[in-house]
């Protein structure tokens, strides 16, 4: 599989597969998952040559990452080192599963990646994370104590995820951050307005995340078919003529898709990795069915004729309903004034 560097312009950032595996919906956020399956499809996954994996300490309160730390007692010597954990921390949940906002003083910062270690069994976070950005904290000072963690060996790599070009520049001032992640894809393009040249300027790669709207746009998702403890049916996209409307963006593409001989989901994975050799897709998969057509998409090769009928297809601001509900859109810093 292709590698790509996050984090060049001197910045020594690390290479990785041309598509991650995300692993959150390994634990239970879209519905009930199979921990079996789930380890299989990590395994399959670096066998496939996927590299990252990424992950979040709250993504189940810390089930996923036991999840992947058992995944990875399970790889040896050179497989095991080439795989790079990417870790978010910040938000905080309830016993109950509620979340009960963010914390990302330097103290948290520190006591969040102590118990990270811990969880997937490393001595060191390849790529850590702030999954917001915490309004009570400036951002140097949650960086300042990433940073302090990586002097001191237990992180590789600083990231950032979901804000906006100001808080980048002020962020990439206090140490280098290698990627920005970010919600992108064909119903998703806010990122295009200034944040993606920001990040191109200074250097900084995009891991982008919800390639397929969460299964909205992936060509499979039904209205209707997600089980009550699925976190997509409090999504506006997923709602009523919401969901409708997308849906028949979804058909438009399978028009494109079936004439090329593949998937909607392959067409639109492809879609963000066409959009700059900086750009990594992490894939939602938790089957193994699932990863093998998500992997498909790294055989094809859109041209500027595909690129331009995919727009025709789901024009830039397409969707119908936010991407998130409005008090997580009043949290993205990279979508300020949106909720
Ligand atoms: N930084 C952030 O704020 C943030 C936010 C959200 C997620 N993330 C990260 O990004 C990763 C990906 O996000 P996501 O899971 O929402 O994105 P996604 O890849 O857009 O959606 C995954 C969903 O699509 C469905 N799907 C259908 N066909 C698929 C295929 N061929 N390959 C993969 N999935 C397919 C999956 O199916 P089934 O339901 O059939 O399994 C799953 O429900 C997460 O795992 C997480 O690590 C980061």
């Amino acid at each position: 599989m292709n590698t790509l560097q996050l984090g060049t312009k001197g910045m020594n950032g690390p290479k990785v597969s041309a598509i991650g595996l995300g692993c959150m919906g390994m634990s239970g956020v879209y519905g009930p998952s199979d921990r079996a399956e789930s380890i299989a499809t990590i395994h399959a996954a670096m066998d496939a040559g996927v590299t990252l994996l990424d992950t979040g300490d709250f993504y189940g309160n810390g089930h996923n990452e036991m999840l992947i730390g058992e995944a990875l007692k399970g790889l040896k010597g050179s497989q095991r080192d080439a795989a790079l954990v990417s870790v978010k921390f910040g938000a905080m949940r309830d016993p109950a599963g509620g979340w009960i906002g963010y914390d990302a003083r330097p103290a948290a910062v520190k006591n969040f990646a102590t118990y990270s270690l811990q969880r997937l069994g490393v001595d060191h976070l390849d790529i850590y994370r702030p999954a917001r950005l915490d309004p009570n904290v400036p951002i140097e000072d949650t960086v300042g104590a990433i940073a302090d963690l990586v002097k001191a060996g237990y992180v590789r790599h600083i990231g950032l995820s979901e804000v906006g070009s100001q808080t980048i520049r002020r962020a990439a001032a206090v140490h280098p951050i290698c990627d920005l992640q970010i919600e992108y894809s064909l119903i998703s393009r806010g990122i295009e307005d200034d944040i993606l040249a920001t990040c191109r300027e200074l250097g900084i790669g995009i891991t982008a995340y919800g390639v397929l709207a969460r299964g909205l746009i992936s060509g499979h998702w039904k209205k209707d078919a997600a089980s009550a403890t699925d976190y997509r049916m409090h999504t506006p996209r997923f709602q009523g003529e919401n969901a409708d409307r997308n849906l028949a963006l979804v058909e438009a593409l399978r028009h494109i898709a079936d004439a090329k001989g593949v998937t909607v989901a392959q067409i639109a994975i492809a879609w963000v990795a066409a959009q700059g050799d900086d750009i990594v897709p992490l894939v939602g998969a938790r089957q193994r069915s699932r990863l093998a057509e998500a992997l498909g998409a790294l055989n094809l090769t859109l041209g500027a004729d595909d690129l331009a009928a995919i727009e025709r297809a789901v024009p830039k601001g397409a969707a119908a309903g936010e991407r998130y509900a409005a008090a997580q859109m009043a949290s993205l810093d990279s979508e300020p004034g949106r909720a």
